[in-house]
């Protein structure tokens, strides 16, 4: 046994057990809420002065003295105690070595349960903000290159199946438009969460004179949460920024996955540089694509992160119970190594280099322009569609025993299946062609994915922000 708590004082005659202790202490991890802590902090005393519940020289020496232990924890100078249980206490603990007892008022009208969640959310509001600026950065990088690659034919699949030929540039817009999505979901879960908590003390609000409309203004909140009973206990805000973290994560391991299969000597689409690759120990030929494996593996703990979280809430009466103090360490892993795959995604981006051969090659591989060849039947000879896709199935057979392409097959073996083809079914028979014709908005051509890669700089990078 310690001695008991100095700040909660009389009513705990002996200290907690060390394995309380170890339970109960977050500040091993809450530690990170420092920044936060002080800030609102720091609002809390100004906002006291100014309505006359504390006086302004406490305010001053507590605002002086809250600066010290900033400074203090970023020189690394900081004590940190367990006994002390958690960032609040311990900083509270500090200020009262500095201050001695001004520190003491500083807690009038407010709780740690309040604090707690007014620390989070300004965390979660920063770490939506970093992370929509590490989203933007990946969308620029996808955004150089598919304007680089927007002619370069590969194939397009389905099942994993080669379905129709698309241009590179195409297949990496279309991630642009998956992180737009991701960070319009991040945009509206800060939107959400920009209510200031602070001032609901306990549970129940305070019987002091506070202005929570001062506190949260200055702490670049829209407005106070409406019901001191939800602000303490409501961690819906955590919630979403794991879901809007799990859905981005998910599409980055999409991406990931594609990139470990394109560098596959099978595929061999393109190539990583050893910036972003491993040799084997054992195998001297290996260049592993590590980082892709990674950042596809990260979604697995992300989306943990978020079922932990689900699974803590579930069935919580209201207010706030010590189960919330759980909530931190999955918002902190889910939203660094969220960081750390969108940065080394972007990184792989900026570094791939497209294997122009292997790409056409394998477009040109398994009749990719058999659509075509149904298509111009439709249009040239006026066939149903049906019709025409049975007579393409019985070209396709034919260059299959041949052992060809479609291109490949002789005027005279088209007639053979369809008497009325001419010579000009074969310039849609090209994957150029192939491409070029599809010409609809958000198809593949390589004009539209030109002036679609434009755009996205407008939509996604422009300074004036368009919302994504
Ligand atoms: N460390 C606590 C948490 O993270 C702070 C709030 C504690 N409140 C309390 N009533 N014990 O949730």
């Amino acid at each position: 046994m310690t001695d008991a708590n100095a700040l909660w004082g009389g009513r705990f005659a002996a200290g907690p057990a060390a394995i309380m202790e170890r339970i109960n202490a977050s500040i091993d991890f809450d530690r990170r809420l420092y920044a936060q802590d002080i800030t609102a902090s720091q609002a809390h005393a100004r906002m006291l002065a100014a309505r006359k519940i504390i006086t302004q020289a406490d305010a001053t020496a507590i605002e002086q003295g809250l600066d010290t232990i900033l400074r203090e924890i970023e020189a690394g100078e900081f004590e940190y105690s367990r006994a002390l249980e958690d960032i609040h206490m311990n900083i509270e603990a500090r200020l009262r070595e500095l201050i001695g007892e001004p520190a003491g008022r500083l807690h009038t009208g407010r709780s740690r349960n309040d604090q707690v969640a007014t620390d989070l959310r300004l965390w979660v509001r920063d770490a939506i903000d970093s992370l929509d600026t590490g989203l933007r950065h990946l969308q620029a990088a996808l955004i150089d290159r598919a304007e680089q690659y927007a002619a370069l034919v590969m194939p397009g699949f389905t099942h994993l199946q080669t379905a129709q030929p698309v241009t590179l540039g195409h297949h990496l817009l279309a991630y642009v438009e998956m992180f737009g999505r991701d960070r319009g979901r991040f945009a509206d879960c800060r939107r959400r969460l920009n209510e200031c908590p602070l001032g609901a003390a306990a549970l129940a609000g305070t019987s002091f004179p506070i202005d929570r409309r001062q506190t949260a203004h200055e702490l670049g909140f829209e407005r106070p949460t409406a019901n001191s009973l939800d602000s303490v206990s409501d961690r819906d805000f955590a919630i979403e920024f794991l879901s809007a973290a799990s859905l981005t994560a998910i599409h980055i391991s999409r991406f990931a996955e594609e990139i470990v299969i394109w560098c596959s000597q099978n595929f061999a689409f393109i190539q990583l540089s050893d910036a972003f690759t491993t040799g084997s120990s054992i195998m001297p030929q290996k260049r592993n694509p590590d980082a892709a494996e990674l950042a596809r593996a990260k979604a697995g703990r992300i989306i943990g992160a978020m079922t932990a979280l689900l699974v803590v809430m579930k069935g919580l009466p209201l207010a706030y119970g010590k189960d919330m103090q759980e909530d931190k360490e999955p918002v902190f892993d889910a939203a660094d190594n969220l960081a750390l795959a969108i940065a080394a995604t972007a990184g792989m981006v900026a570094d791939l280099q497209a294997n122009e051969a292997a790409l056409r090659a394998a477009a040109s591989a398994g009749f990719p322009t058999a659509t075509d060849l149904a298509d111009w039947l439709v249009r040239r000879l006026d066939m149903p569609f049906r019709d025409a896709h049975h007579v393409t199935g019985a070209l396709v057979r034919l260059a299959e025993q041949e052992n060809i392409g479609l291109a490949q097959l002789s005027l005279a073996q088209m007639q053979s299946v369809e008497p009325n083809i001419s010579n000009d079914v074969y310039d849609v028979l090209s994957v150029d062609a192939s491409v070029a014709s599809r010409s609809s908005f958000g198809g593949t051509a390589p004009e539209r994915v030109a002036a679609a890669a434009k755009l996205a700089r407008q939509r996604f990078l422009a300074d004036d922000g368009v919302a994504p």
